[in-house]
């Protein structure tokens, strides 16, 4: 049997069925209450049935102000429990576990969702379309944390088997990391302790709301790849600290809005494993430093790869992103030995600079919606028609969002 096949028993005493996770990938299916539609649920469905151990849900935002953009779902107070819950009943359904990945967008906040959001510090994000960003005061700190916690209980509530705090990719947590983006001198900015303490004190708060078998995890930059950014030296130091707060697993990625090295999707040269799975060397400095599991994401494709990585005590799980939406059952066929390779349509598209920005990742959140409505993905788009109508489902997800906000 293949490495990826085994078993995971984590900290808390949860055991995964085996080491493929879908990492999270923000999906826009959500309806004008920010719920999830029936599309969403039958997603979720798909995947549980294709054999993943577990499986994580898109940027679910935890404050309606904060949203990475609109027409994801959101887990507050106004969440209907009844839809939330069947998300996680069909997640449920093949044997995985499910976790909520909760999320604050901070300055990432699109500006048409709110031209002021809540960050770390007044630095603006160097794209169109985001406002200028408030810095937060310790109130809102503590709104935010609050925040966090009352999500986190939400999910436990419905179902979820645990959460994923997500402080990687550039969102609050994540800019409050930066020292390029954090410029603050008080007790939340300057040395890297005070850098952490946010992303620290979320999961120190919701570590103690929820059971101790609900999962907590975390998802952190190996780097920000930004000159005078977060950085890899900085990214195992707070690993580190994460694992003294109880968490039970950490996924490394890396990468923001403004550096999106999450997506790489052509690269030529190197070696099968440098060029699939991208941050695994960054990810091995960090596994050495910690005795909790480690999740590595982005670009694993290959069994053989995957196998080498875990063998080789780099990552113990193997998080995968875009194959899920290419075939939802691939899983399956992975550790049947059915295939040796995940579904990589990516690799044969053009490469980033050849594209509109972004392209590529709006191409695969279109494929998320038509899979979603009608069972399989229509993998004979090209590329600039999936961005172009993703850049429109979104366009109509912000005004539906905001009417009813305004109603
Ligand atoms: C359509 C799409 C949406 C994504 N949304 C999220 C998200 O909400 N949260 C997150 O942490 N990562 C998100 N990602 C990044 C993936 O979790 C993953 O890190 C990335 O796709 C690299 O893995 P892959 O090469 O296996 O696709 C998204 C990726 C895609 C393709």
């Amino acid at each position: 049997m293949n490495m990826f096949g085994t078993e995971l028993t984590l900290p808390n005493g949860v055991t995964l069925k085996n080491r493929i996770v879908k990492s999270a990938m923000s999906e826009a299916l959500a309806d004008a209450q920010n719920n999830p539609t029936q599309a969403l649920i039958n997603l979720f469905g798909q995947w549980s049935a294709g054999g993943a151990g577990v499986l994580i849900t898109g940027n679910t935002p935890i404050d309606r102000m904060h949203l990475e953009h609109a027409g994801n779902f959101v887990l507050d107070p106004q969440s209907d429990s009844e839809k939330v819950s069947a998300l996680v009943e069909a997640g449920q359904s093949g044997g995985a576990k499910i976790l909520a990945q909760l999320a604050h967008a901070g300055r990432q906040t699109p500006e048409a969702i709110n031209p002021h959001p809540t960050s770390v510090s007044e630095v603006q994000l160097a794209l169109p379309g985001y406002g200028a960003p408030d810095a937060a005061t310790d109130e809102d700190f503590a709104e935010v944390i609050a925040k966090f916690v009352r999500s986190a209980k939400i999910a436990q509530d419905v179902g979820f088997d645990g959460v994923e705090i997500h402080a990687a990719h550039g969102y609050l947590l994540s800019s409050a990391l930066s020292p390029r983006i954090n410029t603050r001198t008080d007790r939340w900015g300057g040395s890297l302790e005070n850098r952490a303490r946010l992303t620290v004190e979320v999961v120190r708060a919701v570590r103690a709301a929820v059971a101790p078998d609900f999962i907590v995890a975390v998802k952190l930059n190996s780097s920000d790849f930004q000159k005078g950014g977060f950085d890899h030296a900085d990214s195992v130091l707070v690993a580190v600290m994460l694992e003294a707060e109880g968490v039970d697993f950490i996924e490394i990625s890396g990468g923001n809005f403004e550096e999106p090295t999450a997506y790489q999707h052509a690269s030529k040269t190197g070696s099968t494993q440098i060029r699939e799975a991208y941050f695994l060397d960054y990810a091995a400095a960090i596994k050495d430093a910690l005795s909790i599991p480690l999740m590595v994401t982005g670009g694993f494709r290959s069994a053989s790869v995957m196998d080498a990585a875990i063998e080789g005590g780099k990552t113990d799980l193997i998080g995968m992103g875009r194959p899920f939406i290419t075939d939802p059952g691939f899983v399956r066929k992975l550790l049947s030995g059915e295939i040796d390779k995940a579904p990589a349509i990516e690799q044969a598209f053009p490469p980033a600079d050849k594209l509109p920005r972004g392209a590529v990742l709006n191409w695969f959140c279109t494929q998320l919606a038509i899979a979603g409505a009608t069972g399989q993905p229509d993998l004979s788009m090209p590329v600039v028609e999936g961005h172009d109508r993703y850049l429109a489902q979104i366009q109509r997800a912000t005004e539906i969002h905001l009417d009813n906000r305004a109603s």
